[in-house]
């Protein structure tokens, strides 16, 4: 058993994982990496980076493939947010054990170090601090934050015995045997990540958490039902930006106060436009007179047109949604043009730059 308690100022070294090409959200992803997409008004990963600081994070290694240079561009050496921040980058993906052991080579901490792994799409409340703090009393090899969801087989599907110690780990099961899940924020001890296989593709989920089960070492879940959300799906992605906004989860980068909507730089709301449920209203953006947005994320730049109405949508940068059009569940690309009449729900995406002209479309669930 290593050291039963942590000083209280104690600092450590992450890796973030951001890789991935995000397909699930295109046409959003096309030009920007999925971390990189402005939720609440800020880039993804600035709730991530300012929740990792909040608990003793210092040093953060991003593990970088898809559009690797603009993380550089949007976050440099990580001195403004008071963290030091370097890049390692796959030139092909290596998948995610494979990614976390080629980030480990820019770590600086001993082998004994704990260090902390982050998926790049998730929000949470949990208490890392704690989750940390369970893994060294505890002596494990790798500690999993574990969530309930509705729907286990679309994540990795991990149960525990009554002491808390990992069983199996089945990712992506059809058949899961419970709705406890891989939350995608790990502790691993430094020597753990060192024997994952260099420079080959190794999927940590797959891979590496079966392998030290099936070795005997102590793979721990640190269970907790705080807030938690994999945005990685349009519909996820608009209620993360949403309940940033209205505060529902707590984060230090939101640009503005917690409300019904948060208003960017020069985004202008008419008196007799409605807006609320979290939407972020996007700088320079004009919602008119008559308008109703809902629950939605207001690109820079975009107009929505009097009496329009758009519910859970994301609407990209300087698109246009006419007058009357109704969005329900929509992503709209950047400066595609909605007009005038048209409605969309479920799920229907509006590639960059497409104009939909007066009334060629209409979802109607009744039909
Ligand atoms: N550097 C790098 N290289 N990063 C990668 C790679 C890679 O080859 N592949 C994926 N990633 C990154 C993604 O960018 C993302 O931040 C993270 O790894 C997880 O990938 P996703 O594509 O979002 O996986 P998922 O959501 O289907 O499943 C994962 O997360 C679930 C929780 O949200 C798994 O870890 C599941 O077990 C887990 O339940
Ligand atoms: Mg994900």
């Amino acid at each position: 058993m290593r050291k039963s308690c942590l000083p209280e100022s104690a600092h450590y070294e992450a890796i973030l994982l951001v890789g991935g090409q995000g397909t699930r959200l295109r046409p959003l992803t096309l030009f920007t990496p999925k971390p990189l997409l402005p939720t609440a008004g800020v880039p993804f990963l600035a709730h991530q980076l300012a929740k990792a600081r909040s608990f003793g994070v210092r040093r953060i290694v991003f593990a970088t493939s898809y559009r690797a240079s603009m993380f550089a561009d949007a976050f440099g050496d990580g001195s403004s947010l008071g963290l030091d921040i370097v890049y390692m980058t796959e030139e092909t993906p290596l998948g995610t054990g494979g990614a976390i052991r080629n980030a480990a080579e820019a770590l600086t901490c001993g082998p004994d170090a704990p260090v902390l792994v982050l998926n790049g799409d998730i929000l949470s409340g949990h208490d890392i601090a704690d989750q940390i703090r369970v893994h060294v009393e505890r002596g494990a090899s790798a500690t999993l934050h574990l969530t309930e969801v509705d729907d286990p087989s679309r994540f990795g599907c991990v149960p525990t015995s009554p002491d808390g110690r990992v069983t199996a780990f089945l990712e992506k099961t059809p058949n899961p045997v419970t709705n406890r899940i891989n939350a995608g924020c790990y502790v691993f001890q430094r020597s753990v990540i060192d024997s994952i296989p260099a420079g080959q593709v190794v999927s940590v989920e797959r891979e590496t958490f079966p392998g030290l089960i099936e070795a005997g070492e102590l793979v721990l879940g640190y269970s907790d039902a705080s807030y938690w959300l994999d945005v990685g799906t349009p519909a996820a992605f608009v209620r993360g930006s949403a309940d940033l906004v209205l505060g529902k989860l707590e984060s230090h980068a939101l640009p503005g106060p917690v409300g019904e909507f948060l208003l960017l730089d020069g985004a202008t709301v008419s008196p007799e436009a409605k807006v609320g449920g979290g939407t972020v209203v996007g700088a320079g953006v004009s919602v008119e007179a008559g308008a109703s947005v809902q629950g939605s994320v207001l690109g820079d730049g975009a107009v929505v047109e009097p009496g329009a109405t758009v519910v859970d949508s994301i609407v990209g940068t300087g698109a246009r949604i006419a007058t009357g059009a109704v969005l329900r569940d929509v992503v709209v690309g950047d400066g595609a043009v909605i007009g005038p009449g048209n409605e969309l729900a479920a799920g229907a995406r509006v590639w960059p730059g497409v104009t939909l002209r007066e009334c060629s479309v209409r979802f109607s669930s009744d039909v």
